[in-house]
């Protein structure tokens, strides 16, 4: 499974891609607002601090401004950088045309199995389903993740990855995996809480203060 972080914060960015395990990079908008920064610059120094799949958002509604704008984007940032387009009929044609193009994408705001199976016909290299944001409608937003696995069963020919977004808390990422989601993008917040354990922490004190009785006995 991959493992994205959801930020434009390029400290927090570091500090996960420090671990070893950062497969990529998801922003949006708002995350952008956020960060305080340029677009294009943030964006081109994320992609610097990590070489997997960095989503960039278009924001034309039209299907030619969004065409527009993910070729500008692409010719402007890093290879490493995809295209992220909302999952509405105007996005689709412009998934299908940059997709052709040979440029990787990312079909985001995605609320059920027959619009990520229609990103996914467009050709999308990757569809975002929103689980915390269902869950806040008082659904479980599981069964979306659920649901789109057991579509992508039935036709093994989809090579689309499903790259679950909009995740709150760490049961979310294990859960994900257990349904076979290939991809999880998260806060650092997340990154942190699905470390820490609290066990590992008071284990690792006692083995600590064991070997510097170690040492003070000149047996180490
Ligand atoms: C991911 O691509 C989305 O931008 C993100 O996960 C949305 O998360 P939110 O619902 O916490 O804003």
């Amino acid at each position: 499974m991959e493992f994205f972080l959801d930020t434009a914060d390029v400290d927090e960015i570091r500090e996960i891609a420090a671990w070893g395990i950062l497969d990529g990079v998801t922003t949006n908008p708002s995350l952008i607002k956020k960060s305080g920064r340029d677009f294009k610059q943030v964006v081109a120094e994320i992609a610097s601090i990590c070489d997997g799949p960095i989503s960039a958002e278009v924001t034309a509604m039209d299907t030619a401004g969004m065409i527009e704008q993910g070729r500008a984007l692409k010719a402007a940032l890093p290879d490493n950088v995809i295209i992220k387009i909302p999952c509405t009929p105007e996005g689709l044609a412009a998934t299908k045309v940059l997709t052709e193009d040979g440029t990787d994408t990312n079909v985001t705001l995605i609320f059920s199995a027959a619009q990520a199976l229609m990103a996914a016909k467009a050709g999308a290299t990757y569809v975002s389903p929103f689980i915390g944001r269902i869950d806040d409608t008082g659904h479980d937003g599981m069964n979306l993740i659920a649901d789109i696995m057991d579509t992508w069963a039935n036709y093994p020919s989809i090579t689309t990855k499903v790259l679950a977004a909009s995740i709150r808390h760490p049961t979310h990422v294990l859960q994900c995996i257990q349904l076979g989601a290939h991809t999880a993008t998260m806060p650092a917040k997340i990154f942190r809480q699905l470390m820490k354990h609290p066990l590992t922490d008071r284990g690792l004190e006692g083995f600590m203060r064991d070997w510097a009785e170690v040492e003070k006995a000149g047996n180490a």
